[in-house]
C-alpha cells in the first residue's frame, strides 16, 4: 500500500516534470480545482487583469500639477466589476528605495509622506487610475508605479515623471572641489535648487552645456558634461560626452556640483541703483519688499523667462553674476548664459538681483 502510494507519486511528479506534458492555462486549471465549475469570482476566473500607461514619460514645472497615466481592464471584460486596490508609489531619480505614494481601495484613497493632500485618483472612467498630482516640488522627480491588485491577480506598470527646468553648475565660494555630497546637496537646498539628476544633467548636455569641472550628481557619482573636448578638458581625441569619474566616497571625496532648478513663483529684476557692498545690496532688497535673488533663481529666470541684463549684480550667495540670453558685443562670452565673476570681497560694489516671490 504505502509502496503504491510512493509509485503514484513518483508517478504524479514525473506527470508533471515530463516535457510531454499537455500545458494547461493555469487560470482555468485553478479554476476547476477550486471550485468545481464555473466562476464564483473567487479571482481565479480566467479573466485577465491588464494595466497599461498611455505615456512613458510625463512633464511638469515646480509648483505645477501632473497628470500620471494608468488604466486598467479584464480580458475577456468582466460582467461583475470588483473592487480593486490601486497603489501608486515612487523611486526617487537619485535612486534609493520605492515609497508609498497613494492608497486606494475602492472610492477611499489615502496618500502617503510628503504626497499627503498633493496626490488623488482621478477616476474619470471605470479603470481610470490616473495620478494627479500638485504642487509638484523639486525633488518629486522619478519613477511612478502604478499596481493594481485584483483577487490573487496584480499587475504593474510605471511612469517617470520629469520636470522641466535648468541644470547649473555650482562651487562653494572657498574654491574648486571644496564640497562632500551632504555639502553639496545643502548648497543646492540654499541656492534654492536639488541636486541635479543623471537624465536632467545629459538633457542640458543634449543643450550644450560644457564644463570643466567635475560635479556631485543626485545619485552620488560626480560627471562633468563635455560638448567641445579639449587637451584639460576631457581629452582632444575623444568624442564630447558626459564623463564620468563614477561613485564618489560621500564624505571623503570633494567636488563641486551640479544643481537643478525649475520655474519661480515669484520674480527676479535688476535692481536700478548706486553700486552697493554686499551689505548695502542686502538692505536695498529688503527696502523694495524682495530678498536677494538665489543663484537657482537667477538660473530659472535667465532659462525659463529669458532674463537678459548686462549688469552684474549681488547674489545672495555672495557671488556677483549677471544673465545675458542675447549675446551682444560687451556682454561677455559669445554664448548665452548666466556669467560669473566669483565671489569678489564683500566690500566691492556693484548692482544687485533680488526675487520678489509671486504671492507679495
Ligand atoms: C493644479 O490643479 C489645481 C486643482 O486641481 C488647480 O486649482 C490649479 O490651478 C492647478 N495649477 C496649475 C498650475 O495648473
Ligand atoms: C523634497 O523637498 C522638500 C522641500 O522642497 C523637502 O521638504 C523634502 O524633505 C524633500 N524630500 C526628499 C525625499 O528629499
Ligand atoms: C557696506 O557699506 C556700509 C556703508 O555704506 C558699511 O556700513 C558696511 O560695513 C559695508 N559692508 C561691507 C561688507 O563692507
Amino acid at each position: 500500500m504505502t509502496f503504491g502510494l510512493q509509485a503514484a507519486l513518483l508517478l504524479g511528479v514525473q506527470l508533471v516534470l515530463s516535457p510531454a506534458a499537455p500545458t494547461i492555462p493555469s487560470n482555468f486549471f485553478y479554476r476547476d480545482y477550486l471550485n468545481g465549475h464555473g466562476d464564483k469570482g473567487t479571482g481565479f476566473s480566467g479573466v485577465k487583469l491588464q494595466v497599461d500607461s498611455a505615456q512613458p514619460t510625463v512633464f511638469s514645472v515646480r509648483g505645477g500639477n501632473a497628470t500620471v497615466p494608468c488604466r486598467f481592464w479584464r480580458e475577456p471584460e468582466s460582467s461583475s466589476p470588483r473592487r480593486v486596490r490601486v497603489k501608486w508609489s515612487w523611486r526617487p531619480a537619485a535612486g534609493g528605495h520605492e515609497t508609498d505614494v497613494l492608497v486606494a481601495v475602492g472610492s477611499r484613497s489615502r496618500g502617503f509622506g510628503a504626497f499627503r493632500g498633493r496626490v488623488q485618483l482621478r477616476r474619470e472612467f471605470p479603470g481610470d487610475a490616473t495620478l494627479l498630482m500638485t504642487d509638484l516640488l523639486l525633488n518629486d522627480t522619478g519613477s511612478y508605479r502604478c499596481e493594481v491588485v485584483d483577487g490573487l491577480e496584480d499587475r504593474s506598470t510605471s511612469v517617470y515623471l520629469e520636470l522641466r527646468g535648468v541644470v547649473f553648475p555650482y562651487q562653494h565660494p572657498g574654491g574648486h572641489y571644496h564640497l562632500s555630497f551632504p555639502a553639496a546637496q545643502q548648497a543646492c537646498e540654499e541656492q534654492d535648487s536639488t541636486l541635479a539628476t543623471f537624465p536632467q544633467l545629459l538633457r542640458s548636455w543634449k543643450e550644450g552645456l560644457n564644463w570643466c569641472n567635475a560635479g556631485w550628481l543626485a545619485d552620488g557619482t560626480v560627471q562633468y558634461p563635455i560638448t567641445r573636448p579639449r587637451a584639460p578638458c576631457g581629452g582632444s581625441g575623444h568624442a564630447p560626452g558626459v564623463r564620468s569619474y563614477g561613485r564618489r566616497h560621500l564624505h571623503l571625496h570633494r567636488f563641486d556640483v551640479f544643481c537643478f532648478s525649475s520655474s519661480l513663483q515669484g520674480k527676479v529684476y535688476y535692481l536700478q541703483s548706486s553700486k552697493m557692498n554686499l551689505t548695502d545690496a542686502q538692505q536695498a532688497c529688503q527696502e523694495d519688499g524682495a530678498q536677494v535673488a538665489k543663484v537657482g533663481q537667477l538660473y530659472a529666470a535667465w532659462k525659463l523667462t529669458g532674463l537678459d541684463h548686462c549688469d552684474a549684480g549681488w547674489l545672495a550667495d555672495g557671488s556677483v553674476r549677471y544673465p545675458i540670453s542675447s549675446p551682444r558685443r560687451n556682454c561677455g562670452p559669445p554664448e548665452p548664459g548666466v556669467h560669473s565673476f566669483g565671489f569678489p570681497p564683500p566690500q566691492h560694489k556693484h548692482g544687485v538681483y533680488c526675487y520678489k516671490s509671486g504671492d507679495r
